[in-house]
């Protein structure tokens, strides 16, 4: 009997610690870091550290908004900038909300063809590398309309620490180290002269920015102006022509920063504050999270067969509409109310069944009646008072254009590829686009940044954000759902494995040695194409979740550099 019962003991403990290897909810909560005051989370512990200094100096989440931007584009070149653009929606501690758009815009010379040989295909690289791919930058007065608007420390308290750190340099990281290699063919092929060419960094190099610690003084001192209008332009344009760009003067004078009305929708008892267009972000995420409402995902399971079915569906649908309706709302006429609302979804998902997938090319936009008709850097950001920031800033691929202006210091960015460069071409995260994305002066790229935050019960309750191009909207999707569908915390949300869809092509992309082979199998089986060979990452998120107590828990993505820093 003695015996017997050792057995069953033995083969008990057996069975309950294979069963708690399993699903995520199973396992002791991971948490991230959990601070009683304010949080930044960024891609770099520098930059989050600046960010965070600002806040216990008696700054707010704005004055951390422009001290992070700046840090980020000293200490995380590969995406960090005042060469780029960006979005950033915001929460007071009052529950006021709002947005702001600093994506950068096509310079005036900018023809709808730009990019087509004489047979009008698409040329090779042309909208990607070099100084043809690159979009009148819009950071810096992103970040001077924050601080203007909202801020409350003198402006040279926020730029002194990043030109400090230019000048003290910054350390090489292990993943920065890999990706300056990578990059490094494409570096040669875009500039005559860089500190990235002339020598290859190694981890624990570090790298000093003089030129843009000089850049950045001159901004300091003369305001937004110095980057449009004074030295800093004259210097950007001579660089931008004598490599054979048509960005020029009146390109810079006339670039201004947008305030706009983020797009709202609710999910459960989830208040969702998202980016507006040109970003795709906030519509596409809420057509995803409208069309998966009516399941029971927590009861399907965390990335369990029927809820990836589920999401994939409603990813294809969207990102279809995406494709056909979405563009800069200064250019074209989006029907917005319309492609969000439940009626329209609702049908969307008519053709959705688990017995097989919808084929993409059984699918198109949907008709809504209208009348007329990577790399890239998340940061999050709540201060002592509980305002929140969520902002996505990007100079579009790793290291942007590639193209270095020395003199001052930053990568600028390749953002035009970010337009349809020719209908039903993909971009370069794979993404088409019609004519609501087509090129025009002035006009802004469209974008599939989804700085996000959430409120519960009318409170603050999250705010998030992620790099990853068109794999954005779904991983900011799906890092939600983490915690709201399947109990986890913020840095378990964030650490769970990803999956994309994105209509075309059509596959599931999936994180690699990730998900379980019996899985994927039984989707193959079902008739769904897996993309499990290309060896990324999907998306790297960075976000801060209230907890009960009023505490903040940071979560910051693995998959990078990123951390938390709060107090
Ligand atoms: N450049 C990536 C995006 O804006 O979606």
């Amino acid at each position: 009997m003695k015996q017997f019962i050792s057995l069953f003991l033995i083969l008990f403990l057996i069975i309950s610690c294979k069963k708690s290897e399993t699903p995520l909810a199973n396992k002791t909560p991971k948490h991230g870091l959990i601070t009683k005051n304010a949080m930044v989370v960024s891609a770099r512990v520098e930059a989050s550290k600046i960010g965070s200094d600002i806040i216990k100096k008696g700054g707010n989440a704005f004055d951390a908004m422009a001290a992070t931007q700046l840090a980020l584009a000293v200490a995380y070149p590969v995406a960090g900038n005042i060469g780029g653009g960006g979005f950033m929606v915001y929460r007071k501690a009052d529950g006021e909300i709002g947005a702001i758009d600093f994506r950068e815009k096509a310079p005036l010379a900018a023809t709808k063809d730009m990019y087509l040989d004489e047979a009008e295909n698409v040329i090779p690289e042309k909208s990607t590398l070099g100084v043809m791919a690159v979009g009148v930058p819009g950071s810096v007065a992103g970040v001077f309309a924050v601080h203007e608007k909202f801020g409350s420390l003198p402006i040279e308290d926020i730029i002194k620490p990043s030109i400090d750190l230019a000048m003290q340099g910054v350390i090489v990281t292990k993943k920065q180290a890999r990706g300056l290699k990578y990059y490094q063919p494409l570096f040669l092929k875009a500039n005559k002269d860089s500190i990235f060419l002339n020598k290859l960094w190694k981890e624990n190099d570090t790298i000093k920015y003089p030129a843009l610690a000089k850049t950045l003084t001159r901004i300091m001192k003369n305001g937004k102006e110095e980057f449009y209008k004074g030295e800093t332009a004259k210097i950007l344009v001579k660089f931008i022509q004598d490599n054979g760009g048509i960005i020029t003067m009146e390109d810079l004078a006339k670039y201004e920063a947008k305030w706009r009305t983020p797009i709202t929708f609710t999910y459960d008892d989830l208040k969702i504050i998202s980016m507006s267009p040109p970003s795709s972000g906030g519509i596409c995420l809420a057509q995803i999270m409208k069309m998966i409402e009516p399941y029971n995902l927590d009861e399907f399971g965390h990335n369990s067969i029927k809820t990836i079915q589920v999401i994939t569906e409603a990813e294809r649908r969207a990102y279809a509409d995406r494709s056909f309706y979405l563009g800069d709302p200064d250019f074209v006429n989006i029907p917005g109310e319309d492609l969000i609302s439940e009626n329209y979804l609702k049908d969307r998902m008519r053709t959705f069944s688990f017995e097989k997938p919808t084929l993409s090319s059984e699918i198109s936009y949907g008709d809504v009646q209208v009348i007329e008709s990577n790399e890239t850097t998340h940061y999050s950001i709540v201060d002592q008072l509980g305002n929140s920031v969520s902002v996505t800033t990007t100079i579009n691929g790793g290291y942007g254009s590639k193209l270095y202006c020395s003199e001052l210091g930053f990568f600028l960015n390749n953002e035009m590829d970010d337009f349809s460069s020719k209908p039903g071409v993909p971009n370069m995260f794979g993404v088409t686009g019609g004519e609501a994305n087509s090129i025009l002066p002035e006009k802004r790229m469209l974008s599939s940044m989804t700085p996000t935050i959430i409120e519960k019960s009318g409170e603050l309750f999250m705010t998030l954000g992620t790099p990853g191009g068109s794999t954005i909207i779904t991983s900011v999707m799906q890092t939600i759902l983490n915690v709201h569908e399947f109990d986890m915390t913020m840095q378990e949300a964030v650490n769970a494995p990803r999956f994309h869809h994105q209509w075309l092509p059509d596959e599931i992309r999936m994180e690699p040695n990730a998900f379980d082979s019996d899985l994927i199998k039984r989707l193959k089986k079902l008739g769904y194409f897996i993309n499990e060979s290309n060896s990324s990452i999907i998306g790297k998120v960075d976000g801060i979740m209230v907890l009960q107590d009023k505490a903040l828990e940071g979560g910051a993505d693995y998959r990078g550099d990123d951390t938390a820093v709060g107090f």
